[in-house]
């Protein structure tokens, strides 16, 4: 193994709170792997940064009404402390609007140009006369050439997830406006990917250790031949293109995002205080560039961004290894934020231990498949794994030996079976060592856990505790060969768990952090007196984690046209009512309105019904769900009042997802609150309900803090 490695880690867009889906996909691994290979005392770089340009911030920004730099300043900010706190340890991790990295991408894009692997070309694009602007992909909306989903972007379609061309879409229009875009001509530069085809093939061909993922979308994108590519964009927000004639577009947010490994390096050199260190890890043959990235971004790390250092620089090293991880997904679902499908970093921070999170994260890291995150599974493998195993060994052993001790043991009589448990510690140095090399993370902490098992199992075997009474020598050298597989666990899992290692370390008489790999199999400090150890991990209760789910969430609430009404034979005050539901067809509901509402009324009105309440049999007739009221102290009776929704619409109250039970228990019903707010609005706790973003109101003024039902 060289003793320079290079480790880049994908670059997190500026706009969203990082979930666990990133965390797993690229951030610990790339953690590990650089905590490891700093333990073999080799020479790290592990930088990233936020990845700030390009639409998706421009989008977001238009969203929340602010500018791309409000945003960018706030996720770059948020990641920053996110990524300290979770404890990945970069060695910079910077951002794309820094004058550094500026000037580094126009530097190489000036640089392709005059080499001629960046050349002008006119294109049909799409222009919107009303905004006087071309309309990048993301800022054309359509209809979805696949699944006729109206609203499918011009690059991807939200509803079948298919990649699309802008020029496939039917009825475009431009997003900012909703008017019609017409085709104007426009140049732009192209990046000459298909001129380094041959080149490429010849160097994957040598890719033999490259994870079978990462080599099939890699030959996914070559079976088709490379196209060029336009790497500029007609936005105002980016890097500007540093040739004359293209002064109002931005280079392509792709482009300058990769390009950001090699700035990154050259800004941590400066920071140094050492402006050409940079090269060490870029020019020295002898250098291991290892990239970091979650699956969907393979082809640009291993065909893009190795063509652009190609043609930028023939003595710059390429990636040796990208060991792509799958996706993490959340029950079945793969993390999202457009579907709000995550579980968020900061909330998860603020809950749990970084420890208990990494762990998790690592026994269950979607390597060679997608995993899930299963709430139930990360409480039984914390409470199993972590405390129960690793915990409870160091726990017992350093409580044990403090009270009857007092000090760390001194090296005794060893027998064979002693002799045994030292060798397993260094066959477990070179199993969990080999395997983060090789970057197979799960089966690196698998080995120091089953290291953890073996230490309670010779524990137990010893019976130390009986052992004090019979034979305090032999207590002893148990205990020391305790003590060497809780120091070996210390350095097995301080790739892993940082923190809990370093508590270890400092239990063992340590004052500097563990530094090298080789420490595990190094002497005790014998004799170092020992404090009352404080528990290294904490139980957790799923009941506490997991929330119950909002009552309202199991509401089926509709918007039902009123297309019948007549008096019910058997009843005085009830009505007997045919719904329209839309798509979901007409039903029938008994309802006590006579004495509020003459038929007249409510012929033709659009009302709101639970459509999933059990159905009741009131005076012989059927009613299959119920219309909803407000009724204020004062005895006014006013029914809910959808505006102008269809027939069927869904009600909802945002931030609540809807999961409706298949039927519904009217106490289940009872317990979702529905009152009346400002403004003659229904809310429930304090939010409106709303159909397709109409709020619901009444029919007649109630009184503020009226209940509905
Ligand atoms: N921002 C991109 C994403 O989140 C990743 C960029 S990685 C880099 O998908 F190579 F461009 F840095
Ligand atoms: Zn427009």
């Amino acid at each position: 193994m060289s003793d320079k490695i290079f480790i880049g880690v994908a670059w997190p867009y500026a706009n969203g709170s990082l979930h666990l889906g990133h965390i797993a996909g690229c951030y610990l691994p790339a953690d590990i792997f650089a905590r490891y290979n700093r333990m073999k005392d080799r020479d790290v770089l592990m930088v990233s940064g936020s990845d700030e340009h390009g639409t998706p911030i421009t989008i977001t920004a238009e969203n929340e009404k602010t500018t791309p730099q409000a945003i960018v300043d706030r996720y770059n900010n948020e990641h920053t402390e996110n990524m300290n706190q979770l404890g990945i340890s970069f060695d910079l991790f910077t951002r794309t609007t820094t004058m550094n990295h500026k000037a580094v991408v126009q530097g190489i894009f000036s640089t392709l140009y005059e080499k001629g692997h960046i050349y002008k070309k006119s294109i049909d694009a799409f222009y919107c006369e009303t905004c006087s602007r071309f309309l990048p992909d993301r800022y054309l909306e359509g209809t979805c050439p696949y699944c006729h989903h109206e609203k499918a972007r011009g690059d991807q379609c939200d509803s079948c997830g298919k990649l699309i061309d802008a020029s496939e879409l039917g009825d475009v229009r431009c997003k900012l406006c909703g008017g019609t875009p017409i085709k104007r001509t426009t140049d732009h530069l192209f990046f000459a990917l298909s001129k380094f085809e041959p080149k490429l093939l010849q160097w994957i061909k040598e890719k033999k250790h490259w994870k079978a993922n990462v080599l099939k979308f890699t030959h996914n994108w070559l079976k088709n031949g490379l196209q060029d590519r336009a790497i500029t964009r007609d936005m105002t927000w980016g890097i500007p293109v540093p040739i004359p004639g293209f002064e109002n577009k931005r280079i392509y947010v792709w482009f300058d995002a990769v390009i950001g490994y090699f700035a990154a390096s050259k800004e941590w050199s400066q920071k140094q205080g050492k402006p050409s260190n940079w090269e060490q890890w870029w020019k020295n043959k002898d250098a291991k560039h290892y990239y970091f990235l979650a699956k969907d971004n393979i082809p640009f790390h291993s065909i893009i961004w190795p063509s652009i250092l190609m043609g930028y620089d023939e003595s710059l090293n390429l990636p040796y290894d990208i060991p792509a991880n799958e996706y993490l997904c959340l029950s079945g679902e793969q993390f999202s934020k457009s579907r709000s499908v995550a579980i968020w970093l900061p909330d998860i921070l603020k809950k749990f231990d970084p420890d208990a999170v990494r762990y998790y994260l690592s026994i269950n890291m979607p390597e060679n498949k997608d995993s899930n995150w299963l709430w139930n599974d990360f409480v039984a493998k914390n409470n199993d794994e972590l405390v129960g195993t690793y915990g409870n060994f160091v726990h017992r052993v350093i409580t044990f030996t403090q009270k009857n001790f007092a000090t760390i043991p001194k090296k005794g009589k060893l027998t064979d079976l002693d002799r045994e448990a030292l060798k397993t510690i260094e066959e477990a140095s070179k199993e969990v060592g080999d395997s983060i090399e090789h970057c197979k993370f799960k089966k690196g902490l698998r080995a120091a856990m089953n290291l953890a098992q073996f230490g309670n199992f010779y524990f137990d075997q010893n019976q130390p505790w009986k052992l004090l009474k019979t034979d305090r020598e032999r207590c002893n050298n148990v205990l020391y060969i305790c003590f060497k597989l809780v120091k070996a666990l210390a350095v097995f899992t301080a790739p892993y768990l940082p923190s809990s290692s370093d508590s270890i370390w400092k239990m063992l008489g340590y004052t500097d952090t563990i530094k090298s790999w080789e420490d595990a199999l190094s002497e005790l400090q014998e004799g170092t007196p020992l404090e009352k150890p404080a528990p290294l991990f904490k139980k957790l209760v799923l009941e506490d984690i997991v929330e119950a789910p909002d009552p309202f969430s199991k509401l089926d609430l509709r918007v039902a046209k009123i297309i019948d009404v007549k008096d019910h034979p058997q009843a005085d005050k009830l009505y007997v009512m045919q719904l329209d539901l839309g798509p979901l067809g007409e039903r029938t509901i008994v309802a006590g309105m006579k004495p509020y509402y003459s038929k007249e009324e409510l012929s033709g009105k659009s009302i709101v019904i639970v459509t999933n309440l059990k159905p009741a049999t009131i005076r012989g007739i059927e009613s299959k769900g119920m219309l909803l009221a407000a009724e204020d102290d004062q005895g006014i009776v006013t029914l809910l009042n959808p505006k102008d929704a269809t027939p069927g619409a869904e009600i909802y109250v945002e931030g609540i997802p809807r999961e409706p039970a298949s039927v519904l228990e009217f106490d289940a019903f009872k317990q979702a609150a529905l009152i009346i707010g400002e403004k003659q609005e229904a809310t429930y706790n304090g939010k409106p309900l709303k159909s397709k973003n109409n709020t619901v109101v009444t029919d007649k003024r109630v009184k503020k803090g009226a209940n509905i039902h």
